[in-house]
């Protein structure tokens, strides 16, 4: 499973780049919005560290303008994804950019049926937000399960890559699932790494060195 980024934040990006582990960024209007400076600047930089895809989103709220500014935040650079919100107007969108030959993430999918359509329409990722449906007490995850399903029937190119994710459990069903992609704000890759009996496990292999090494110093 591919692990994305989901922040605008460069020194985030460096840092979790830096390790090895980060296949692409996604980004959206809130998290750059936090951002200081020029957002196709920051997205080109984005591009620069990451060397993979990375999903810029359209402000747009109509097709035709969904399609142009599609095609204007695709020259940023090659590793731009455009992202455009689900809809009549991002289908449509959808469809026009992938014709263009435009890689296009549909966002805010919470449905099977709209994963349907964003297939359809030639999407090259669907973002379910798992946790936003947890929030009004409905299972994210099985809406993803429910996708996958679908997509392994028709053999659909479109890759899930799960959204919203709020915590490592996310993580580990949607591995288990075989989600092709998950994007985790930086605090869930962080926990990712941890385990308490990692730390004590360093912390007594190093004291038991110490000692050994100063009783026969
Ligand atoms: C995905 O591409 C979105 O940027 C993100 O996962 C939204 O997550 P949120 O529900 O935590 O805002």
């Amino acid at each position: 499973m591919k692990l994305f980024l989901d922040t605008g934040n460069i020194k985030e990006i460096e840092t979790y780049c830096a390790i090895g582990i980060i296949d692409g960024v996604t980004t959206n209007p809130s998290l750059m919005a936090k951002e200081a400076g020029d957002p196709r600047e920051i997205t080109k930089r984005i591009c620069q560290i990451v060397q993979g895809p990375v999903s810029a989103e359209v402000l747009a709220t109509d097709a035709e303008g969904m399609i142009r500014e599609g095609r204007d935040l695709a020259t940023i650079d090659p590793h731009v994804v455009i992202k455009v919100p689900f809809g009549k107007a991002g289908v449509q969108a959808c469809k026009a950019l992938r014709t263009d030959g435009v890689r296009v993430n549909v966002t805010l999918v919470f449905s099977a049926t709209q994963a349907l359509l964003a297939a359809k329409a030639g999407a090259t990722y669907v973002s379910p937000f798992v946790g936003r449906l947890d929030d009004i007490a409905t299972d994210g995850m099985e809406l993803i399960r429910q996708i996958l399903d679908i997509y392994r029937n028709y053999d659909f190119d479109t890759e899930v890559l799960v959204a919203s994710v709020r915590h490592p459990m996310h993580v580990v069903v949607a591995a288990q699932m075989g989600a092709d992609i998950c994007t985790c704000p930086p605090p869930v890759v962080e926990a990712m790494f941890k385990h308490p009996l990692t730390d004590s496990g360093i912390e007594r292999f190093l004291k038991d060195w110490a000692v050994a090494k100063g009783a026969n110093a």
